[in-house]
């Protein structure tokens, strides 16, 4: 695992961007495991950028964003596909039918293991993009006795209904429930970025990038991917003995 630690957001999020349009430069065929929250949308705008003045395309890119939440339908202002189409696919030349969002509404037995079915055709994942819950939750793998090998419908932590409720009118308006890839899932992509900032992440960097690798902190279990790089901006990294 690298650590890379940037000056700011901005450079944070300059760094991911580098990877993410070097791999689909390099592959214009490229699939793409995206997130949401708010660290990524620095490198979202990037993209759109880069799309916008010709230096990159997406014509031929496939997405599978990480998760949902369940019982919102995708033009819910809050959903996880209006989210990603307000900041990335509405604004660059991807082809919409090549974006995949699990479906949070209607939820059937199928659909987590369409989407597992799904993520293999396409050859699988050859970049996850990463954000980081204050409780070490990746996707919504929220903290729990085992590492959830597939996409699977969860509970959600009572954290981060709290933490999440931020961007809704209230708290009660925050979903309970949502569809995650499984650690497993997010483990088989070739690569994984993963990108945090500010101080209120600095603790949970410490915990789950140099401390011991349990499913109580989710996200520790990327020490033994093969290959992930983590790019945190000075006062994410805070705690870090680099
Ligand atoms: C949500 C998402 C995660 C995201 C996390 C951190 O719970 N399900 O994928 O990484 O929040 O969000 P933020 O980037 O806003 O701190």
């Amino acid at each position: 695992m690298q650590i890379i630690v940037t000056e700011s957001y901005d450079e944070m999020s300059a760094r991911a961007f580098d990877e993410i349009s070097g791999l689909v430069q390099a592959n214009p065929a490229c699939v793409l495991g995206l997130a949401t929250g708010t660290t990524p949308i620095g490198i979202y705008e990037r993209l759109v950028g880069a799309c916008a003045s010709g230096a990159l395309s997406f014509a031929h890119v496939t997405t599978f964003n990480l998760d949902e939440y369940c019982g919102l339908a995708p033009a819910d202002k809050q959903s996880y596909r209006f989210f990603m189409d307000t900041h990335l696919f509405n604004h660059v030349d991807i082809d919409k039918g090549r974006t995949h969002v699990p479906a949070g509404d209607g939820v059937s037995d199928n659909t987590c293991t369409d989407y597992e079915r799904m993520i293999k055709e396409a050859g699988g994942i050859d970049l996850q993009l990463l954000g980081l819950g204050h409780n070490g939750h990746i996707g919504f793998n929220e903290p729990c006795e085992f590492f959830p090998k597939e996409t699977h419908e969860v509970s959600l932590a009572e954290s981060t209904i709290q933490a999440n409720s931020r961007l809704f009118d209230s708290i009660d308006d925050v979903p309970r429930s949502a569809i995650t890839m499984g650690i497993g899932t997010i483990m088989a992509a070739r690569k994984v970025v993963v990108v945090a900032n500010g101080a209120g992440k600095a603790a949970i960097v410490k915990r789950a990038f140099t401390g011991p690798v349990t499913p109580e902190v989710p996200a520790s279990i990327l020490q033994f991917h093969p290959d992930a790089v983590v790019i945190v901006d000075a006062a994410a990294a805070a705690e870090l003995a680099l």
